[in-house]
Parts: structure tokens; C-alpha cells; sequence
């Protein structure tokens, strides 16, 4: 994995995609590293949201997930194609590895890795996710968590963000890259 990233680290001028699941904080992290970078923040889910003019939450319960994760690759490869950014991604992206792979050839690809315990934290006040029914919320979030533990395992560089703040966070894979 190291060996793998410092050849990707010569790769200067590749757009920072931050993979991970629910609630690690890559929207956070992504635009506190925007700011240290001065490259531009975009968001997949955020995307979706503009172009089709309504919530994810929307988009999974009026044309349901299958719909939604055609809409996520066709995002991520436009978001890919264009200039350098700094690229936060849904955390189900990953579960087509075919995302994973065209991630990890086209980008910097950075995983956050956060405690489940602290997501449950995190997301437990939070309407907005389609995945996480509230009458079954820590028991599907840990089920999901479990499911996709491995997903983003690929990434070249993996951040445990748990105790450290989005500024540390963004620092770390700062200081780790050439960007
Ligand atoms: C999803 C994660 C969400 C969003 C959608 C599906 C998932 O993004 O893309 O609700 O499958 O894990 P966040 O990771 O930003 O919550």
C-alpha cells in the first residue's frame, strides 16, 4: 500500500478524492483541505442534489438506489475528467468496484476511517440519509458498516480520523501528498 502511493504521490496536479463510509467526515475534511490547497471542493452527493434539483433522500425513495448509483458514477467520471479538485464521495461508491478502480487510477485516492461508535454518534440526530431507516438506525448502520469494512481498503493512503479534528485530518494528508 505505501509502496503504491508514494509512485501515485509523483503524480502532481491529481485531483484528492475521499472515500469512506457514512459519517467519517469527508465533507468536513474536504473543504478544510480546499482551503489549505486553494483547489476547488466538490461533493458527489452535492452534485446529484444540483443536477436533478431535489435531495438524495428524494432521489432513493421516488426512483429508489439503483437509479441513484447511475447518477453517482456518471458524476464521479465527469468530476474525474475535469480539473484538479478536491473530490468528497457518497460512501456507497464504492460497493461497484469498478468505481474503486477507475478511483484509484484517476485520483489521489484518500480513506477516512472513523470508529463505528463515533459514526453512530455522528449520524444518530441526522434525517437525511436514505439508508438509515429511525426504526432500525444503529442496527442497519452497523450492518452496512460491517458489509463494506473492507471497501475502501484500496485507497492509496487511509486516515483513522477518530480524536483528531477536520484541520489535523486535512493537515495529515496534506503534509502526506504532493498536490
Ligand atoms: C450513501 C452515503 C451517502 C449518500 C447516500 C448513500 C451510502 O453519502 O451518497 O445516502 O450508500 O453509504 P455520505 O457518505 O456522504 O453520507
Amino acid at each position: 500500500m505505501q509502496e503504491d502511493f508514494q509512485k501515485t504521490n509523483l503524480h502532481l496536479g491529481q485531483s484528492i478524492v475521499l472515500i469512506g463510509f457514512m459519517g467519517t467526515g469527508k465533507s468536513t475534511v474536504g473543504k478544510t483541505l480546499s482551503h489549505i490547497t486553494d483547489l476547488p471542493f466538490y461533493d458527489t452527493d452535492n452534485l446529484i442534489e444540483c443536477q436533478e434539483k431535489t435531495s438524495i433522500k428524494n432521489i432513493f425513495s421516488k426512483k429508489g438506489e439503483s437509479y441513484f448509483r447511475t447518477l453517482e458514477v456518471n458524476v464521479l467520471k465527469n468530476a474525474l475528467a475535469g480539473k484538479q479538485k478536491i473530490l468528497a464521495t457518497g460512501g456507497g461508491i464504492v460497493k461497484d468496484p469498478a468505481n474503486a478502480k477507475l478511483i484509484k487510477s484517476n485520483s489521489i485516492a484518500i480513506a477516512l476511517k472513523t470508529d463505528l461508535k463515533t459514526i453512530i454518534n455522528r449520524l444518530k440526530s441526522s434525517a437525511k440519509r436514505p439508508l438509515l431507516p429511525n426504526d432500525s438506525f444503529e442496527e442497519t448502520l452497523t450492518r452496512l458498516y460491517n458489509e463494506r469494512v473492507g471497501l475502501y481498503d484500496f485507497a492509496h493512503l487511509i486516515v483513522h480520523t477518530d480524536e483528531k479534528t477536520p484541520l489535523e485530518i486535512a493537515r495529515e494528508i496534506y503534509d502526506s501528498t504532493l498536490i
